[in-house]
């Protein structure tokens, strides 16, 4: 057998992630397992996506189904799995949400939907949020502000930002030291009126930000943004790659702030770890958008192999109620990491909704200073002890550790990780103590 680390050194070509230093095998369920033996707990399901668990038994059955009856077509075929999803999708949506693009990946769907919000408007320019990730392709990675934005050259002209709702260190704040999200979104606003050429396109945010550390804007501030929007003729793109498909308790996460976007983007985990994506937007848009000569022609668009796994998600969601079992796990989940909070003076703000929930380290709760090397060592004991956890380290703000587990884990998993991460808090923060 050939030395897999040494191959990997020499031959992977390193695109931003420190490698976990297994080998991953296989994966079942809520677990990962590695060459060496190893059984690890996925508190983020894969990349935030696998909501099913992995190798779901439904998912398994599909996609050995389709690929043995229909896997890939010429991009201007229709097959009943691609008119299924998309009727469906229309369907588990609120009006006038109806026209829907099946593609592959979250960045793909966000440089689909603001193509046609600049085809649409006329108008080509973009804001979002100063810690928002939409993705590497060139529009989406132009509205991407949390990282990899310096030594590639210019963005596409016109993209501006504006700053993220935190509650938890606010930046805008009132008389009783509350944040002040209306101030902060209308000083925002002034800002983008400024700088705008008079060509406001569209706002492209996430419902809840989770490259940015789990940030849920206060409710309200989804209704005011739209509200900007529409007094600037801009349209909302609303991202919910990881939110979407009852990951938050429902089965969008835009739903508690009864706004509707004009725009929807779905992707990580509407294929459930399988490479599926949407684009989900009005009759309207969409009308107006062909009659201009609206482009998005690609090799996998309306493929059917995934819009069958595509499905059999939804078949899964709907049959499991997995929207309801979200709510009641993320309730779980948010109990234990609220005592988690009350022992370890580290933990210094939870977060999130549904079974996307966060936590922020601090090493200091009045200060909120941060510590890399905290985050980094509670992260490697974790995997020690058999829990796969991610944090995003932001300047200006603590580490927060993203945990997504899937809507299928029991509660003792969720227990498991729970105990695990107690243990490695109490053990990383000893030594560092020590240190
Ligand atoms: C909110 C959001 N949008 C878009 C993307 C990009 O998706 P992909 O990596 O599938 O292109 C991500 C990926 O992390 C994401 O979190």
């Amino acid at each position: 057998m050939t030395d897999f680390w040494a191959d990997a050194d020499a031959h992977l070509l390193r695109y931003g992630a420190t490698f976990v230093p297994e080998i991953i095998d296989r994966a079942e369920g809520s677990f990962v397992y590695t060459e060496s033996g190893k059984k690890i707990l996925d508190f983020t399901s894969g990349q935030m996506s696998s909501i099913l668990g992995h190798s779901h038994p439904d998912i398994v059955a599909t996609v050995q189904a389709q690929v043995a009856k229909l896997d890939h077509l010429y991009s201007g075929m229709l097959s009943r799995p691609v008119v299924d999803l998309s009727r469906r999708l229309a369907e588990s949506l609120p009006a006038p949400l109806d026209k829907v693009l099946l593609l592959t990946t979250g960045a793909e769907s966000n440089e689909a939907a603001i193509r046609l919000a600049k085809l649409v408007t006329g108008k080509h320019e973009i804001v979002s949020f100063a810690r928002s990730w939409h993705g590497m392709t060139h529009a989406a990675a132009a509205a991407t502000y949390v990282s990899g934005r310096r030594g590639y050259g210019p963005t596409a002209p016109g993209n501006f930002v504006i700053p993220t709702p935190d509650s938890y260190r606010p930046d805008f704040v009132d008389a009783n030291g509350v944040f002040d999200w209306r101030k902060q979104l209308d000083v925002a606003f002034a800002l983008i009126d400024a700088q705008s050429t008079g060509a406001l396109a569209a706002c492209i945010v996430e419902p809840i930000l989770s490259s940015g550390g789990i940030i849920e804007p206060p409710l309200g501030y989804l209704a005011a943004l739209k509200q900007k929007c529409q007094e600037r003729g801009m349209l909302l793109i609303l991202d919910e790659a990881q939110t979407g498909l009852c990951r938050t308790g429902q089965w969008y996460a835009f739903e508690r702030d009864g706004v509707v976007p004009d725009i929807l983007t779905l992707s990580k985990t509407l294929g459930a770890g399988l490479p599926l994506a949407a684009v989900v937007t009005s009759a309207a848009i969409e009308q107006e958008a062909h009659d201009r000569g609206f482009l998005f022609f690609t090799t996998h668009v309306n493929d059917p192999l995934v819009a069958a796994v595509g499905n059999t998600v939804l078949d899964v969601l709907e049959r499991d109620h997995l929207d309801v079992r979200a709510a009641e796990l993320g309730a779980f989940l948010r109990t234990g990491l609220l005592e988690l909070q009350a022992r370890h003076a580290v933990v210094g703000d939870v977060r999130g909704r549904g079974l996307l929930q966060g936590i922020e380290l601090v090493l200091d709760r009045e200060t909120k200073e941060s510590s890399d090397e905290l985050g980094h060592a509670i992260t490697r004991r974790c995997l020690d002890l058999g829990l796969h956890m991610n944090i995003v380290q932001l300047a200006g703000s603590g580490g927060t550790f993203r945990i997504a587990p899937a809507l299928t884990s029991t509660e003792e998993e969720l227990s498991l990780g729970l105990d695990i991460l107690d243990q490695a808090i109490s053990e990383a923060t000893a030594s560092l103590r020590a240190a």
